[in-house]
């Protein structure tokens, strides 16, 4: 695949060509959300404007169309993920829902006190409070693999940690707080070594490198569509079909059922049991929609622009006095969280924004992140692939302008 356009690919984006307080818009919060390119709202407001039916439920040609473009869906993401079988495939919410589904369904059907789950101390809230909340249901055990202060956790302390007990590892791919790309297939392999299942959290993952959950080898997969150029409301749940098969729905509703009767229920076949209610069918077309923009740039190419991005950021902030990089990993995606000493994050974000650079200042929903570091809050710059040079050149010069007023 030949060198894509980038400047062509920042056009495809309605909302980059807008101003933000009379200056053109810099948006560096890809971690929170990423921009749409027009053929993803194009595809949703095509199916709202012309496909527009339920699914799996009308015999009449809009409601068989809008059936197959779901399910056409739902075959693009197990392609893109490198799932075995589109039966792998769920439509949540987001990586959120993912999660609790796995804690509530596979959890609770499988774990009993005293059982062990393993997270990381660099973990998104919502790879850490399902578990908290099925450990104070049942009384399994949490533990923490802890992080050192590049913010990468140690092989060799994991494989210390993992025990007969321990019976799920969930781990996030690429840390929202850090940018550590964690080494998810070596810990698979000695999470499985050890006989316990592997769920990735990736949602910050799937739209920076190619992802193939069958090289991972892990057990269960999130990740959210609006992090990926996609809807907001949609995300994928990949589970591997024996797992899903044997566990019980985590939603009960239409849709997910065979039969029902006052008495008993029969649940339908996967995916269907996990997806209970009309579904986020424009969400699912518009996530097809990101997925071929995503493609059709190249996932590779992706992975080599931001990594240029990454260090041009890298460095340049580097050279602001006083400014502190928090997360320097040795295997990172496009994401610099920083503090400025005597700058509060928020007042340094606001500044920003009034030179219509967007930024995210907090604890970026990973609290335990910010006490590893003893730090109330960062201020966060997360890259898409529309970002340039120009745009870390603009957010540079604010920092210096703001410091100026603030110090
Ligand atoms: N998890 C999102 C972030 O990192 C919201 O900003």
């Amino acid at each position: 695949m030949s060198a894509p356009d980038y400047s062509q690919i920042r056009q495809q984006f309605p909302i980059l060509q807008l101003n933000e307080n009379g200056q053109t818009l810099v948006y560096l919060d890809s971690g929170a959300t990423s921009q749409k390119p027009q053929s993803v709202i194009d595809a949703v407001q095509n199916y709202y404007s012309a496909e527009n039916a339920n699914v799996h439920r009308g015999v009449y040609g809009l409601s068989e169309r809008a059936t197959e473009k779901y399910e056409g869906a739902r075959d693009k993401v197990k392609q893109f993920l490198n799932a075995q079988a589109s039966e792998e495939i769920v439509f949540v919410r987001g990586t959120t829902e993912a999660v609790n589904l796995v804690a509530q369904s596979w959890g609770r059907d499988n774990l009993k006190p005293g059982d062990e789950i393993i997270i990381s101390e660099m973990e998104h809230h919502s790879n850490i409070v399902p578990w908290q909340m099925l450990r104070d249901q049942i009384g399994i055990k949490l533990s923490v693999l802890p992080i050192n202060d590049q913010g990468e956790i140690s092989l060799e302390t994991f494989k210390e940690m993992v025990s007969e007990q321990t019976k799920l590892v969930s781990i996030v791919h690429m840390s929202n707080a850090l940018g550590t790309i964690n080494p998810v297939k070596q810990m698979t392999e000695i999470a499985h070594n050890a006989g316990a299942i592997v769920m990735v959290d990736g949602a910050q993952a799937t739209s920076h490198m190619q992802v193939d959950v069958q090289e991972i080898g892990c057990d269960f997969y999130a990740t959210s569509g609006h992090k990926m150029y996609g809807p907001t409301g949609i995300g994928v749940l990949y589970g591997r079909q024996e797992l899903l098969q044997a566990m019980p729905p985590y939603q009960g509703g239409g849709d997910m059922i065979y039969s029902v009767t006052f008495e008993k229920t029969e649940y339908n076949v996967l995916p269907y049991k996990f997806e209970a209610g009309t579904p986020h069918i424009s969400g699912a077309i518009g996530l097809a929609a990101a997925i071929d923009f995503l493609e059709s740039i190249g996932l590779d190419n992706i992975a080599e622009r931001e990594a240029e991005l990454l260090q041009y950021a890298t460095e340049k902030l580097s050279g602001i006095e006083g400014l502190q990089i928090i997360g320097q990993a040795a295997n990172k995606g496009a994401v610099v969280g920083f503090v400025i000493e005597g700058v509060h994050p928020h007042d340094m974000a606001t500044l920003l924004d009034q030179d219509g650079v967007a930024v995210r200042a907090g604890h970026h929903c990973a609290m335990p992140v910010m006490q590893h570091f003893k730090v109330p809050a960062t201020i966060r710059a997360s890259f898409g692939i529309y970002n340039n040079l120009e745009d870390i050149d603009r957010l540079v010069n604010s920092i210096e302008e703001a410091k100026m007023m603030l110090l």
